[in-house]
């Protein structure tokens, strides 16, 4: 059964659009090369609004153009020979984090640049979403931009039935399908220390591509499948165990950080499982509670220093918001 997303529709400027942010459960940076990723979208909101300018800004930068490449590369796929925008980006979620900021961004502003130019149907949202994420980042996968443009659960190179979307790029394809949403509560801590997501895909591109690599590459493989498997079933003390196993696979490939290993430490006693989500390097973690010890989980995760919010995986996706 193909999910009927709703499509975007044709308006005109001034736009506003919001897009969730996002949050990785299984298989990051193994998903740049072709492994199933596991993510959802989390009800910490991105609002774009788009209404005629000048000058093309961004929050009242008019140098944003050259030193924010989500936004050049907006501009530059989707609104060439256009005239000049005047956005403006609100975001709950910290930037850097890997959270998904910038693919809420992303998304939300292609929303919006699509809607003005004729509107389109959400599949087309997603590639462009990706092409603006990948042309500013030089690397990466779909899954971010998929996520916070599908909304849900969603798997990438995984789970079963049709797949809501494909996206392409000249040397990888990738799948994307919904996940049930197993109704849990999760919780999601930043640890503060801001990365770049392009710089941890190229040292982890460099590990996996060195001696071993294509072992542990299978190990991302088979822990994002069965984690994918574990969450459609609904099975907690399978996803608990392969959180656990996912972040020695990422430990093993250099993305972890003292602070991270810190903050899963001091979530252990109220944690089922954990691991990083994203980039890592920095950035934030993510953790099942054990059942009734969710407050005592954000708090220890506050006394270790981090920033933790404790979020339900949403069902909207990157949306216009009318009237
Ligand atoms: O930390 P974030 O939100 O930029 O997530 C990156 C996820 C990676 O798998 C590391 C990269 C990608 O593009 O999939």
């Amino acid at each position: 059964m193909t999910e009927e997303l709703p499509p975007v529709p044709s308006r005109n400027l001034p736009l506003s659009a919001r897009a969730p942010g996002k949050c990785i459960v299984f298989g990051e940076h193994a998903v740049v090369h072709g492994a199933p990723e596991l993510a959802f979208a989390v009800d910490l909101m991105t609002q774009v609004f788009v209404t005629p300018g000048s000058v093309s800004r961004l929050n009242a930068d008019a140098g944003a153009e050259m030193h924010n490449p989500y936004f050049r590369a907006a501009l530059e796929l989707f609104w060439k020979g256009r005239p000049p925008v005047e956005v403006r980006a609100i975001s709950r979620v910290p930037r850097a984090a890997g959270l998904g900021s910038s693919a809420a961004f992303t998304a939300g502003l292609a929303a919006v640049l699509s809607s003005a130019t004729g509107g389109v149907d959400r599949a087309t949202l997603a590639q462009r979403s990706f092409e603006v994420e990948r042309t500013a980042q030089g690397v990466g996968s779909p899954g971010d931009t998929s996520t916070v443009v599908a909304g849900g659960f969603v798997a990438v190179n995984g789970g079963r039935g049709e797949p809501i979307w494909t996206i392409a790029a000249p040397d990888h394809r990738w799948e994307v399908r919904r996940v049930d949403d197993p109704g849990w509560v999760w919780v999601i801590a930043y640890s503060g220390i801001p990365r770049s997501t392009a710089d941890a895909v190229r040292a982890v591109s460099a590990r996996l591509a060195a001696a071993g690599g294509s072992e542990l590459l299978e190990e991302f493989r088979r822990v994002a499948t069965e984690g994918i498997d574990a969450v459609d079933r609904g099975d907690r003390p399978k996803v608990a165990m392969l959180l656990e196993r996912n972040q020695e696979l990422l430990r093993e490939v250099g993305v972890s950080h003292p602070r991270l290993e810190a903050l899963l430490e001091a979530a252990k006693p109220a944690a089922e499982g954990a691991k990083l989500t994203g980039a890592g390097a920095g950035g934030s973690v993510i953790a099942l509670p054990v059942p009734g010890k969710e407050t005592e989980l954000v708090r220890r995760l506050a006394r270790a220093g981090a920033l933790p919010f404790v979020v339900r995986p949403t069902r909207d996706g990157a949306t216009l918001v009318e009237g």
